[in-house]
């Protein structure tokens, strides 16, 4: 029997094992030295000059983002329709309202005219998303946002590798932030990171991701002394979280190659069979290959149940980036009372996409069997329906 291929799995390795132990070896399991060095490493891995703050997740950085920026009740935020909700949730905790702008149906980002479009008087700031680790066209979209004072969030929870122009998404807009949950490029279990070109935003974040407190553990004249002069939030990372952080970072060139190479070999036999795959729309763009997705044809009443079913008998794991648009999903929907065609394009995604494996965890083999499979699945199913 064919061994199967799940949809994702963390890669870890003796070396990860190793750097945790040699962490509970000691004492110090937070407030210490392997969260501050990954802060570094991380930086240095973007480039750009770029400041990291270690959090416990891509949502707390999201939600960090919001609250420094004193966005609030009364403003609005442009944001991707088609994403992860962490993306709107962000905005919605602040007390502003997320308005949705559709993608690009090449490669499922926004683009500077569908956010152009949900743009109004009460606009502070742009959240995108890096679609499926493709960068989006961060040069117009910066350029729109400086000509309306807006900020620019990037969520780059899909996209730790991905560049435009030589540089690394989430140095170009006010704040990235990133991922380390088990199924993205390189995990800490839980975690991720807050990433800003701004020196005063970095030491503000700092504080506000622990309590508020004026000064860390190593700043302090006398033992337990501190102050409090802001309101702040328990989001920190630990220590071994960052341990394991660390030596998955200095894996990446590994894992991307490896996903690069897979991606290659997954979407060869479904372009020659017809089949949509997004993609980089241009030689500007260098993909972080999170994951492959493949419209299939026939929008929501499509093959797309059949194959991902037929999938799953022969062995091979699959996802949906997203099962909706944001505004779809019911707390969304009801809030702000979305009507179907409202983003035509991320519907279809949601609709009739399958998102495909390309993590390091497959074999050549593996994603060679990946995409012959499905190409030759949705031959079958769309000649059924001919
Ligand atoms: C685009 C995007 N943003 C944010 C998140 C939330 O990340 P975390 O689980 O680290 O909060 C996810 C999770 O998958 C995501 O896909």
């Amino acid at each position: 029997m064919r061994t199967s291929i799940p949809f994702a799995r963390p890669w870890l390795t003796d070396e990860d094992r190793a750097a945790v132990d040699r962490v509970l070896q000691g004492h110090v399991l937070t407030h210490g030295p392997e969260c501050e060095a990954f802060e570094h490493e991380f930086a240095e891995f973007l480039g750009g000059g770029v400041h990291c703050v270690t959090v416990s997740s891509c949502m707390a950085a999201l939600h960090l983002a919001y609250l420094d920026l004193g966005i609030g009740r009364g403003d609005e935020v442009v944001v991707a329709a088609q994403t992860h909700v962490a993306t709107a949730h962000a905005v919605e905790w602040v007390g502003a309202r997320p308005v949705f702008a559709d993608c690009d149906p090449a490669t499922g980002n926004v683009t500077p005219q569908t956010i152009a479009d949900a743009i109004s008087t009460r606009t502070r700031a742009i959240g995108l998303v890096h679609f499926l680790g493709v960068p989006c066209d961060m040069e117009a979209i910066r350029d729109l946002a400086d000509a309306g004072d807006l900020a620019v969030v990037e969520d780059c929870a899909l996209a730790l590798g991905a560049r435009r122009d030589g540089r690394h998404v989430g140095t170009v807009g006010d704040v990235g932030t990133f991922s380390f949950y088990p199924v993205k490029h390189l995990t800490t279990a839980e975690g991720g990171m807050f990433v800003t070109r701004h020196a005063d935003v970095a030491a503000r974040v700092r504080r506000l991701r622990a309590f508020g407190v004026d000064r860390g553990h190593s700043e302090r004249s006398m033992p337990g002394v501190y102050d409090v002069p802001t309101l702040g939030l328990n989001y920190r990372m630990s220590e071994l979280q960052a341990a394991l952080g660390r030596t998955q970072l200095s894996r990446a060139p590994e894992i991307l190659s490896r996903r690069r190479e897979n991606f290659r070999r997954v979407r060869e036999p479904l372009v020659d069979a017809g089949i949509h795959v997004l993609d980089a729309d241009d030689a500007a763009a260098e993909s972080s290959h999170y994951a492959l997705s493949a419209v299939l044809p026939g929008g929501a009443g499509g093959p797309r149940e059949r194959v991902v079913e037929a999938l799953g008998e022969a062995g091979v794991g699959t996802s949906l980036y997203y099962p909706h648009p944001v505004p779809r999903l019911s707390y969304y929907r009801e809030r702000y009372r979305y009507v179907d065609g409202f983003h035509p394009h991320a519907e279809e995604i949601s609709d009739a996409s399958i998102t495909l494996p390309v993590g390091p965890h497959l074999t050549a083999d593996d994603a060679e069997r990946v995409g012959e499979t499905v190409a030759a699945l949705a031959e079958v199913q769309l000649g059924a329906r001919a």
